[in-house]
């Protein structure tokens, strides 16, 4: 045995830190404490599984043992591992994001559902690339959802805004990991106010950070159209009143930024769809993650007659979670 090793093996190892985080009531315990093994032995599962005697080094088994000890107070196993899987991709997650929840998957499928029965309509059968779509991610936060959908639509062209300076540095990192900063162009922005159409036969949009805002050659207001195929959105949705029913990772951990959309929780999604009815074109698709009670206020907002195709899909928990609509 070499001087640094612990006299811990990777099965006891397990078995301690797990109970430790089992005594601080820490939900799923098991499963963060098999996370943050792998992550500082550097292993897969599979790994863990078939080499229960291999000896954990004092040094990994110190680090081990502090993560577990900042997991037990509260902080969330991704900001400890600095990743979370969404639709197969890693990204990389820190505390100036929203940690993307599975729920969120619902939103890709959606869109790409929705996308595909506009080409059917259109008579196209081909394969969806996305050749020639233009598409915005309002609130963007680490980047997973216009990442996933850049990686399914490689013709499509990706504008993703956030509020948050901090969450897009980390977008733009998550982007070039995954191969896509040249066709995502992310963007400062208050929804979708920094977006400005280039007068152009085509009507192509450029964006422009309406902060840095000198406006684009050969503007002119009268020929702004709407340039949109898809919006897609994950708002910030909780509402301030339900902050002390969150649980500590999150209240504590993620930003508020991210979490709370005003005092109900349902307050952005008003400007939201006013501003995607004036930006997509018409046939284009809105499609929106909802709070668990947001239904009942978010669905009026998309009426006739502006909106059509109105339909909801629920999470597997059986929530009404993905509101989709297409601009009359
Ligand atoms: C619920 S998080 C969603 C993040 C990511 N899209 C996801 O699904 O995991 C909401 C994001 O919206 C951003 N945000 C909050 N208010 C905004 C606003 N008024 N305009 C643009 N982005 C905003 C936050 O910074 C945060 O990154």
């Amino acid at each position: 045995m070499s001087k640094s090793e612990s006299h811990l093996d990777v099965r006891t190892a397990l078995k301690q830190g797990l109970a430790q985080l089992r005594e601080a009531h820490v939900p799923s315990f098991t499963l963060s404490a098999e996370l943050l093994l792998l992550h500082v032995l550097g292993r897969g599962r599979t790994w863990l599984y078939a080499h229960p005697e291999e000896q954990v080094s004092s040094t990994d088994a110190d680090l081990f043992f502090t993560l577990i000890a900042r997991r037990a107070n509260g902080e969330p196993t991704q900001h400890l591992t600095g990743k979370q899987e969404f639709w197969g991709l890693e990204f990389e997650v820190t505390p100036d994001v929203l940690i993307p929840r599975p729920e969120t998957e619902h939103v890709i499928e959606v869109a790409l559902d929705r996308l595909a029965l506009r080409e059917l309509r259109a008579g196209r059968k081909q394969t969806l690339t996305g050749e020639g779509l233009q598409i915005v991610d309002i609130g963007t936060g680490s980047g997973c959802i216009a990442i996933a959908l850049a990686k399914e639509l490689p013709g499509a062209t990706i504008y993703a805004t956030d509020i948050s300076p901090a969450a897009l540095a980390v977008a733009n990192r998550n982007a070039t990991r995954h191969s896509v900063s040249d066709r995502i162009h992310f963007l400062e922005s208050n929804l979708l106010d920094g977006l400005i159409y280039r007068a152009s036969a085509s009507a192509d949009i450029s964006a422009v950070a309406a902060q840095h805002g000198a406006p684009l050659p050969g503007k002119d207001s009268q020929h702004q159209a709407p340039g949109l195929h898809l919006i897609v959105s994950n708002p910030p949705y909780i509402g301030r009143r339900e902050a002390e029913m969150l649980m500590r990772e999150v209240r504590d951990h993620e930003p508020e930024i991210a979490l709370y959309g005003g005092e109900e929780g349902y307050e952005l999604y008003a400007d939201l769809i006013a501003q995607s009815s004036t930006h997509l074109k018409p046939g284009g698709v809105l499609v929106l993650e909802l709070g668990h009670n947001g239904l009942p206020a978010v669905q009026p907002l998309l009426d006739a007659p502006d909106w059509t195709g109105v339909a909801v899909t629920n999470d597997l928990a059986g929530i009404p979670r993905v509101l989709a609509a297409e601009r009359s």
